[in-house]
């Protein structure tokens, strides 16, 4: 989602600026572009093509400064299209006015008011030349602007309803960028002696290569960036003051987004191959169960506890999903897992005992950071979260954690993330179990054996790619599928479906084999693919029975059976056979050919499979 670098240096910062965007790629986006202070003017090269362009525009344009802004977009307001992609700069009233193209600014998140202040600006003859709710501030800013760029952004923020991290420079302070923050993350990166640099950045990773030196932005938080020096304030809500705030420098070892793609022919294929490598890290410090696992003061905390809740979104909500069946079925804890965008606004009943576990791949999810907020705003304070980033907001806001070592995940489907989440989840599950007195040290150890194997049984499983892929290939001609799992594989099937409606863009929907009859059943037809997750659990003959129903009506059964269920391939029943029953862990094992199946189907259709349409991979806006 939108990515904003900013810098104030002595040097030319445009090749800097741009490879920060290109370093928050992976996010997503549909336009790019950089703005810089030249000449004593605003300059600026926009794109709706890769980041990459940019450096041939620029280079055209002569377009080189110490000090510039730059964005990559993810279109909320406003179609995918040059006049709207970021910079904006301001124009007003009058075009012989000295206002006119006075503030540059790049905005992520979304302005709830923006009608509003766009009325209002309009009226004092203000032009707006983009459909973006993030032009309103720039003119904002310039209609409060009296000689000093960090009081008319000081002015501006209280007027702006909705969430956002805004970058801004002024063609009459050179050498000076304002950033705050409100709901969407933004970090300060402090640059080295030698050309006075300080950066902002959407996350550390941008800057990875030119500064280590970190400062994670709080809520609220003001910067003003200039050389050699940057001050940090924020507003007192009593005196309406904005008051300096002293803020922690860290060292901040972010890895780039920009992993080679090696022998792979997408990041999406390379993920799913990595995952044995993926778990088997997630898994390092693990050498036997224990709450510390999660963080000093866990153990505390999971005897106070008498219930989970779970909030995230997408395949994380399906991580969770996954995990209710566990910490149920072994810890014996009530466990409910939610949305985050529907928990964030539900009335629900809240329960200080319970330990809230947020999951999430970046940690940067707007909804699911808000939902937290809601959680501990309605008392329930102890709060743990399993996360891919170490540094994200998501692992500074929680008081335990688990850090899932997937490492950087640049397809916007999310999979070796997926896999390493349940890993985490199942952890929990066991430290839970233990904590609450309902792990056997016989099942402990059976369960840690399993969990090590695992990445060897993943390896297996990836080793049935030409048998999915020959599947694909009639996938690949329908335009709807159906997806069945029971039980513990429920979520499962969820998440294939998702898959393959998120790249390969065939419409899919996921059902407990149960429910067939209760509906969908109606859809079956020769021409509906019904893909069936069939492990050799307690409820496979129930599964079996679901099959009949789909066999009687003439569907076309694609069947991943675990290699001891005896199901054979026959007429309208194909069968890929999975290794044997994994027990507890065997959604793990399963997922697997699901992602292959959606990833050979969008290559077999041809889709842009790492960065599919209207997705973008951090969602940094609700
Ligand atoms: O970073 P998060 O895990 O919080 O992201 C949540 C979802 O946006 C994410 O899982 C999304 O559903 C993926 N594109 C699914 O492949």
């Amino acid at each position: 989602m939108c990515g904003i670098v900013g810098a104030v240096s002595q040097r030319n910062i445009v090749p800097v600026l741009i490879e920060g965007l290109k370093r928050l790629e992976y996010r997503g986006y549909d336009s790019c572009g950089v703005a810089v202070h030249q000449d004593g003017m605003l300059r600026r090269v926009r794109s709706t093509s890769r980041v990459a362009e940019l450096t041939g525009l620029a280079a055209e344009d002569g377009v080189a400064s110490g000090t510039g802004i730059a964005h990559t977009r993810w279109a909320t307001h406003g179609a995918p299209a040059v006049h709207n992609a970021h910079p904006h700069f301001s124009q007003g009233p009058g075009a012989s006015s000295a206002s006119v193209g006075r503030i540059a600014l790049v905005h992520n998140g979304i302005i709830e008011n923006h009608d509003e202040l766009r009325a209002e600006l309009k009226q004092r003859g203000y032009v707006f030349s983009s459909q973006t709710d993030t032009e309103v501030i720039a003119h904002l800013v310039d209609h409060l602007y009296n000689g000093d760029l960090l009081e008319a952004v000081q002015q501006a923020l209280p007027r702006l309803k909705g969430a956002y991290a805004v970058a801004v420079f002024c063609r009459d302070e050179p050498h000076r960028v304002i950033a705050a923050r409100e709901g969407s993350p933004l970090v300060l990166g402090v640059g080295g002696a030698e050309y006075g640099e300080n950066f902002v950045a959407s996350d550390a990773m941008a800057l990875a290569g030119v500064t280590d030196q970190i400062c994670y932005l709080e809520e609220g938080d003001v910067v003003d960036l200039q050389l050699g020096r940057y001050w940090i304030s924020r507003r007192n809500a009593e005196t309406g003051r904005f008051e300096a705030q002293q803020r922690e420098v860290k060292t901040v070892h972010a890895h780039s987004g920009a992993a080679e793609l090696g022998p792979y022919r997408h990041y999406m294929q390379k993920e799913i191959f990595e995952q044995p490598v993926a778990i088997a890290n997630t898994l390092d410090a693990v050498n036997g169960i224990s709450p510390e696992l999660f963080g000093d003061g866990a153990y505390r905390i999971f005897k106070e506890i008498d219930s989970v809740l779970i909030l995230a979104c997408g395949t994380s909500y399906y991580s969770g999903s996954t995990a209710k069946y566990w910490l149920e079925s072994i810890a014996k804890i009530p466990t409910s897992v939610e949305i985050a965008s529907e928990y964030r606004y539900r009335d629900s009943v809240p329960n200080p005992r319970t330990l809230v576990v947020t999951i999430s791949q970046s940690g940067e999810t707007a909804d699911t950071l808000a939902a937290l907020k809601h959680a501990r705003a309605q008392g329930m304070t102890k709060t743990l979260t399993i996360c891919n980033v170490a540094t994200s907001a998501m692992v500074r806001e929680c008081e335990l954690a688990y850090i899932t070592r997937a490492g950087a995940e640049i397809g916007v489907a999310s999979t070796k993330a997926f896999t390493t989440q349940l890993v985490g989840l199942f952890l929990l599950t066991l430290a839970l179990a233990q904590t609450r007195g309902q792990l056997a040290e016989a099942d402990e150890a059976e369960h840690l054996k399993a969990l090590r194997h695992l990445p060897v049984a993943v390896q297996a499983v990836l080793a049935l790619e030409p048998q999915v892929i020959a599947w694909s290939e009639e996938f690949a001609r329908k335009e709807n599928a159906l997806f069945l799992g029971r039980g513990l594989h429920y979520p499962i099937a969820l998440e294939g479906a998702l898959k393959l409606k998120e790249i390969s863009y065939i419409h899919a929907e996921a059902y407990p084999a149960g429910e067939l009859k209760h509906g969908p059943l109606a859809l079956v037809t020769a021409e509906m693919p019904v893909v069936t997750v069939a492990p050799n659990d307690a409820l496979l003959e129930k599964l079996k029975s679901n099959m009949q129903e789909v066999r009687a009506r003439g569907g076309q059964l694609y069947v991943f059976a675990d290699g001891d269920t005896q199901i054979e391939s026959e007429p309208g029943l194909h069968v890929i056979r999975m290794p044997e029953h994994y027990g507890a862990l065997s959604p793990i094992l399963h997922v697997i050919p699901l992602q292959l199946l959606a990833y050979h189907t969008a290559c077999a259709r041809g889709t842009d499979v790492d960065k599919p349409r209207n997705l973008a991979k951090s969602v940094t806006v609700e």
